[in-house]
């Protein structure tokens, strides 16, 4: 693999390219750039598409995942770079770089706040999905898969070799594993594993300079921060080098519903008290929305589970830990770890499992989405206030996915993602709608953001925490083109917690002068704007 391609590249050349100022519409020049800097034997001039280009539209919208940036009004890329060899990713670095052009890497474009593919400074999109390749060494337990596979593709080609084997990821098989892993990745088997990066041996990216690196040659401080840091600060990844883990042949799943008036609010209660400390293999999510009974508003709570075992067991696990539930043997439905992840996605059962390498969602929405942790039970008084209040609103759902087992074990600094040992479950805020109109957005967003208000007094605070892959930018943005510290470290330290100062140390060593930059980016001490506001 070549390293440093810039050494390819006769000097004089390299000198031209710098003195001669080029205006971002002369394409010609870019090809000229890219094409020199790319291996002769991967052309990489059908992989570039300009507005002008019949392709350009289609290929843009296809992986946008939030209609709210799908709009005329959404800032475009100057062009999109399909990359296809590893040499392409090296010659779009170095000549965005050359050209002054941010770069917005994108996987599998379900970035919430949709900066994977929006930017206010001129930009050009690197759209991975081309790069896909997953290949398993059921010998090793291990298995390399490309930054633009999704997640339903890497369980795909790991129940093709074996039915004992998974990975902890997420639930809805079309996020990337790009910004999935390197902005943490959880899914229901986080209580007995751990997120995505808990299991992560190598990777490969490529930095500022164009320079290939696996773990050996990018060292352990880079390698820490790409696994729950957000790669886009850093680099590109190019692929992921991951551990499989043991799943039954026989899991068990259920979903149960319960409105306030079928005592719901009690059980959710309880829930808080049991959730994070039962059985490390059973995970029980409860979804809890406003909806309408018999004209009467109210609140139902949905308990969705995966259990690592048999019915007999888990009925078993839930008698004694959790009778409020009131589960019974035929709510419960046994199935192997790959129909489980169907389930969970809600598919009728029986659904086919080729479906998990369908890329694409049919039913995209507006949406917008916020995360909170909860560390202390909430009362039943609270949460009444809350149900009342959601309610009131109308429309905004929540979802609490509970910690507990190995989350609890991995201590805080072990990757960036702090939210370990003391949260009992995280909260996620959702709102989505189907009408195209400012007004019901803004109407929408106002709902949200006023129950994330409402909440304050019963989540984590100092800092209040959230998840980074549930990006929000409400938690503050870098300034437009002026990355400082202080004005970044209010949202990093939510995201982060201490681990912000180390990848902030990390990002200073590896992209000094902070070509890889977006809204919520880690700055660099040594970029000029970064020195002036510290
Ligand atoms: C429907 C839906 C369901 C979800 N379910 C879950 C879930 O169950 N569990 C969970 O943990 N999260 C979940 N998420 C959140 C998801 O993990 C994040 O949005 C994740 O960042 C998406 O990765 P992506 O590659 O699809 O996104 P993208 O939008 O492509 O990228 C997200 C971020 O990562 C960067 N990035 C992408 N690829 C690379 C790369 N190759 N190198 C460097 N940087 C890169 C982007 O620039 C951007 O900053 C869900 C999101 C959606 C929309
Ligand atoms: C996104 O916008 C384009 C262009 O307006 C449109 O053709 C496409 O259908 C939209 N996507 C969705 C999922 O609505
Ligand atoms: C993987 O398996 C092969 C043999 O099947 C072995 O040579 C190799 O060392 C193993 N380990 C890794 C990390 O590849």
């Amino acid at each position: 693999m070549p390293t440093i391609l810039a050494t390819l590249v006769p000097f004089f050349l390299f000198n031209i390219l710098i003195l001669v100022p080029m205006s971002v519409s002369d394409s010609n020049t870019f090809l000229q750039c890219l094409s020199l800097y790319s291996e002769p034997s991967h052309p990489i001039s059908e992989l570039i598409y300009f507005p002008n280009t019949p392709s350009y539209s289609p290929i843009l919208n296809s992986y946008i995942r939030n209609l709210r940036f799908n709009s005329s009004t959404t800032p475009k890329p100057v062009f999109i770079l399909t990359p296809s060899h590893v040499s392409h990713i090296q010659a779009s670095i170095l000549c965005c770089k050359k050209f002054n052009l941010e770069i917005r890497i994108r996987s599998g474009g379900h970035d919430y706040d949709g900066l994977s593919y929006v930017s206010n400074s001129p930009f050009v999109v690197l759209d991975m999905f081309l790069l896909r390749s997953v290949v398993v060494d059921l010998k090793n337990e291990t298995l390399w898969v490309e930054s633009g596979a999704t997640v339903g593709e890497v369980y795909y080609r790991i129940w093709e070799k074996s039915k004992v084997h998974g990975f902890p990821a997420g639930v809805c098989p079309t996020v990337g594993v790009g910004g999935h892993f390197s902005g943490g990745g959880y899914g229901n088997m986080m209580r007995r594993f751990g997120l995505s990066v808990d299991n992560i041996l190598d990777a490969k990216i490529v930095d500022v300079d164009g320079r290939l690196l696996d773990r050996e040659s990018m060292g352990e401080d880079l390698f820490w921060a790409i696994r729950g840091g957000g790669g886009a600060s850093f680099g590109v990844i190019v692929s992921w080098k991951i551990k499989l883990v043991s799943v039954p042949e026989i899991v068990t799943v259920f979903r149960v519903e319960k409105t306030l008036e079928q005592g719901g609010g009690d059980i959710v209660h309880r829930w808080q008290y049991v959730a994070d400390k039962m059985h490390d293999g059973l995970f029980i999510r409860v979804v809890i929305s406003p909806v309408k009974r018999k004209g009467e508003k109210t609140v139902k709570a949905k308990f969705n589970a995966l259990f690592l075992g048999s019915a007999y067991d888990l009925l078993d696990v839930m008698s004694e830990r959790f009778p409020e539930l009131g589960l019974i043997g035929n709510q419960c439905v046994e199935m192997s770890w790959i129909d489980s992840v169907l389930f969970w996605y809600n598919y009728p059962v029986g659904t086919s499992t080729d479906i998990l390498l369908e890329r694409h969602s049919s039913q995209e929405k507006f949406l917008k989405r916020k995360s909170d942790y909860v560390q202390k039970p909430i009362s039943k008084v609270d949460l009444d206030g809350i149900w009342k209040k959601m309610m009131e609103l109308g429309k905004v759902s929540l979802t609490f996915n509970p910690y507990g087992g190995k989350m609890s074990e991995i201590s805080e600094v072990e990757t960036p993602f702090p939210h370990r040992a003391g949260n009992i479950y995280k909260i996620q805020y959702s709102v989505s709608w189907k009408e195209e109109s400012n007004d019901v957005a803004n109407q929408y967003l106002d709902q949200i953001r006023k129950l994330y208000d409402y909440m304050t007094p019963y989540v984590s605070k100092s800092p209040r925490s959230s998840y980074l892959n549930y990006r929000d930018v409400d938690l503050g943005v870098n300034g437009d083109g002026d990355v400082g510290y202080d004005e970044a470290s209010i949202w990093g330290k939510k995201y982060f917690k201490r681990n912000f100062d180390r990848l902030v140390e990390v990002k200073t060593a590896t992209d000094p002068s902070n070509f890889f930059r977006y809204e919520q980016s880690i700055p660099s001490l040594a970029s000029e704007t970064g020195i002036m506001s510290e």
